[in-house]
């Protein structure tokens, strides 16, 4: 057993989860439907066939649920308002029920002393928008900002920490460039309009918040990050790691903190022309943050294609990469998504951040590990390489504090097992075990060790 690693005391320690994975309640106090409504009825989108309808049940349990996750040691929850729920077609006024539903999460953590953190999109688009070409119309980014601001008026009384997106490169290359997630479409390149289109109606919105009347908000984004490298020294894997970061990584940071697209990457897309038509949109999309979010899992080692020869123009593939760029298995140990465990990546996406944003507080949104979980005939729920995979981490977050790094606070990913997006239920993440026929709840060892590891934090 390790020393526990310590970490300052006004660290944020935090669980975080998303409306769609957890709520259920789909039809309930006049939520519209989603694309992810939509989608997981498509045949075979999701590969064990399951839906979120109930999910969870955190609709009902929300209660239940935030104060175990206190009894746990946690002082933080990152969760996601549906946007259905706030505005059934997308636009238009509030309904009241949803937002009265997350009022009362913002006001249970409070209850529990948990400090609330609120994603605004964490991929739940209203199927209406949809309707209208979702992302890859640029209307869609005045309605997130229509969205954001009322939803963010009616509750930054209770709920002082927003991030507008969670993981744009998913919404825009998942959902718009191979089709693997919501809405399932395969537009080839013009997937990178949507990633504008989501960082256009990130910067509207943020400077809505920001005028708004709750003045000491503090707003961010999450950003999914790699640690990428080359497979080799050759030319044709350096292109490929350049490629890779360019699109997973560069492609999002460089506009948000440096108010400026990578030229290599438009240039590989064949899009230089219409983004140069949008520059102006880069003085919305620069707006100054006031922290900024990684969702960190795993590293990409890349390399070219065996032939050398690279397809033009570079589509987007499931890998953050161009799609002739391969992920090496570097025979490193995997989770059961096939994500290999790379804790010093940690440290590599905060330094990379850090090196754009300077002192800027930077927080990891999500880690963490799908394994194969049994419920053992003692109500017990030994996640044994789960629990490792969180030591080693959050030992990386005290590596990036040592080094000077701005890190200031981590949420795991995530509470509870939940609804995995294209895999449904057949991959568990929680550090705490759900029984979807019962909806009990179980404290896995990765959740003891957590309540043992955060109360030796404040020891
Ligand atoms: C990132 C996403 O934000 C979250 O919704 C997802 O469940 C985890 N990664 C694990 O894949």
């Amino acid at each position: 057993m390790t020393t526990p690693t310590r970490l300052p005391a006004d660290f944020v320690w935090g669980t975080a989860t998303a409306s769609y994975q957890i709520e259920g309640a789909v039809d309930e106090d006049g939520r519209g439907s989603s694309i992810w409504d939509t989608f997981v009825r498509t045949p075979g989108a999701i590969s064990d066939g399951t839906v979120g309808d109930v999910a969870d049940d955190h609709y009902h349990r929300y209660a239940e649920d935030i104060a175990l996750m206190a009894s746990l040691g946690f002082n933080a929850y990152r969760f996601s308002i549906a946007w259905p729920r706030i505005q059934a077609t997308g636009t238009g006024p509030a309904n009241q029920a949803g937002l009265d539903f997350y009022r009362r999460i913002a006001e249970t953590c409070h209850e529990n002393g948990i400090t609330p953190w609120a994603t605004l999109y964490h991929w739940d688009l209203p199927q209406a928008l949809e309707d209208e070409g979702g992302w890859l119309n640029l209307d869609t980014a005045a309605a997130f900002r229509d969205y954001a601001a009322l939803t963010h008026d009616a509750l930054g009384d209770v709920i002082q920490h927003w991030i507008t997106l969670n993981e744009p490169w998913c919404s825009a290359f998942l959902g718009y460039g191979n089709g693997v997630h919501a809405p399932g479409k395969q537009v080839g390149t013009d997937a990178f309009k949507a990633a504008h289109h989501l960082l256009l109606g990130h910067g509207l919105a943020m400077n809505a918040l920001r005028e708004s009347r709750h003045t000491d908000s503090i707003l961010g984004i999450t950003l999914n990050l790699y640690s990428v490298r080359a497979a080799s020294d050759s030319e044709v894997d350096r292109e490929a790691a350049r490629r890779t970061d360019g699109i997973g990584n560069r492609l999002f940071l460089d506009p948000v903190l440096r108010g400026a697209y990578p030229s290599d990457v438009l240039l590989d897309a064949g899009l230089s022309d219409w983004f140069e038509e949008r520059s102006g949109d880069l003085e919305v999309i620069k707006a100054p943050v006031d922290f900024m979010g990684i969702n960190y899992y795993s590293r990409h080692t890349a390399a070219g294609p065996e032939d050398g020869v690279w397809s033009d123009p570079s589509v987007p593939s499931a890998a953050p990469g161009s799609e002739n760029v391969r992920m090496v298995d570097t025979g490193a140990d995997k989770t059961l998504m096939g994500w290999e465990i790379h804790p010093d990546g940690l440290v590599d996406v905060v330094a990379m951040v850090a090196e754009r944003s300077g002192d800027l507080p930077i927080y990891i949104t999500e880690n963490g590990a799908a394994y194969e979980d049994q419920l053992g005939a003692d109500g017990q729920v030994e996640d044994e390489e789960r629990r490792h995979y969180f030591e080693l981490h959050t030992a990386a977050c005290a590596d990036a504090v040592e080094q000077g790094l701005p890190l200031k606070g981590y949420f795991a990913w995530s509470f509870m097992d939940n609804f995995e997006w294209a895999f449904g239920f057949s991959r568990r993440f929680g550090i705490v075990h759900v029984d979807y026929d019962t909806q009990v709840r179980t404290v896995k060892k990765s959740g003891h060790w957590f309540r043992d590891f955060l109360a030796a934090q404040q020891g």
